[in-house]
């Protein structure tokens, strides 16, 4: 995280002692990044965090993934996955769509509330494609919904409860390392640039403690072991609820931020995607398509010209809107489309054409960019739609 935050009650000077009002010592807890390296935060607790009373294998279903062959554009009708009626919720309802050792891409609807939570491998991003929710965190709560991304740190205790009346539907990038705003966003000290396309201002922490004092808890962590695809879960139970923390301070935390306080960069020519990142990682970046005025050359064609982004593996996710450049391919709301590098593509029939004299579109897409190849999880395989490598060979719609 780029900026430094303070939350309830800490004490003047770190690393001395802290104390409920009836005397009482509170135990400190650092969770930092990089080791001693990075961003870290200071928790203050209401109990030792350490006290470890018992652990048991917790199922985290399938985690296979199998190589892209025959080597294929994809598409995943995600919405296919979760048929009206099913009771799952956000944590343990995730179906794996893709992945490799650097990212797994999953997508869950879910009605539930999640066990506790704790991701041991790297940060969580969720991306809220309808629904409401509150994600309760040891720094704090989030209040969420539909176009937000959730943003977790790697080791961080937290339970997402759905509020709205409809399922919560979440598009989950599970990261093997930091999810963070772009490098060139930032000023060597963090602060976001003028031409960065969000800022601090649109960023939203936890701005108080949720305080759970209670007794022995179940918190589920996922972590690499020997399981299948090398990710492993162990039901911890602690001898205190993980949410006793009664402040913190640091530059560590969870946040989230909306898709649509993304200021998008536009130009009089087509402008590639990385102008519309929003986060990167280590091996894959996030970018975002919102809706914008597009290019405003007297001969500018608006859709993307064909590509192949032979270095990367392309996975879009369409959460809204029109996006004209896949019009008569099948895709729709809750897609994914897997272009694998060396495969080129580009707008569907007809829409390369059609996009001349375009002044705006309103799509919405969220773009997993990974430097290696992406292989199909349970999920994936699961929604398959048949034939989209031949959508491109199709006649022109209207
Ligand atoms: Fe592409």
């Amino acid at each position: 995280m780029p900026y430094y935050r303070s939350v309830g009650s800490i004490p003047p000077k770190r690393h001395t002692q802290h104390r409920r009002a009836d005397g009482t010592l509170l135990y400190e807890e650092l969770t930092g990044s990089d080791g001693f390296s990075s961003d870290s935060s200071l928790l203050y607790h209401l109990h030792q965090p350490s006290q470890l009373l018992d652990v048991a294998p917790w199922d985290l279903g399938d985690q296979s993934l199998h190589p892209n062959e025959p080597f294929l554009p994809r598409h995943v009708r995600t919405h296919t996955l979760f048929p009206d009626g099913t009771a799952v919720d956000a944590v343990d309802g995730r179906r794996l769509l893709l992945g490799n050792d650097d990212v797994r891409l999953c997508y869950v609807a879910a009605t539930a509330p999640s066990p506790l939570y704790r991701n041991a491998i790297g940060d969580e991003c969720l991306f809220v494609e309808d629904g409401d929710a509150v994600v309760e965190t040891t720094f704090g709560d989030l209040v969420v919904g539909a176009g937000d991304y959730v943003v977790i740190p790697r080791g961080t205790d937290h339970r997402i409860v759905p509020t709205g009346t409809g399922p919560l539907r979440c598009y989950v990038i599970e990261s093997s390392s930091r999810i963070r705003p772009p490098r060139r966003f930032l000023s060597p000290t963090g602060q976001f640039l003028e031409h960065a396309p969000y800022c601090e201002r649109d960023l939203r922490p936890p701005t108080a403690p949720r305080i759970v004092d209670d007794g022995p808890t179940t918190v589920h962590v996922k972590h690499r072991g020997a399981g299948r695809g090398g990710v492993t879960g162990t039901a911890y139970t602690l001898a205190h609820h993980p949410f006793d923390v009664v402040g913190w301070d640091g530059c560590r935390y969870p946040y989230a931020f909306s898709v649509h306080d993304y200021e998008p960069i536009t130009g009089r020519i087509h402008q590639p995607p990385p102008s519309h990142q929003v986060f990167e990682a280590d091996r894959f970046v996030v970018c975002n398509f919102v809706p914008r005025k597009v290019d405003y050359h007297p001969l500018a064609i608006p859709a993307p010209y064909y590509h192949a982004n032979v270095d990367s593996d392309e996975v879009i996710f369409y959460a809204g809107g029109n996006y004209a450049a896949r019009r008569g391919s099948g895709i729709g709301q809750g897609s994914l489309s897997l272009h694998p590098g060396g495969h080129t593509h580009g707008p569907h029939p007809g829409a390369y054409e059609r996009s001349i004299g375009v002044e705006a579109v309103d799509e919405l897409a969220v773009m997993v960019d990974t430097f290696a190849p992406l292989w199909l999880g349970e999920g994936g395989r699961s929604a398959l739609a048949e034939g989209y490598e031949r959508t491109w060979s199709i006649p022109p719609g209207p």
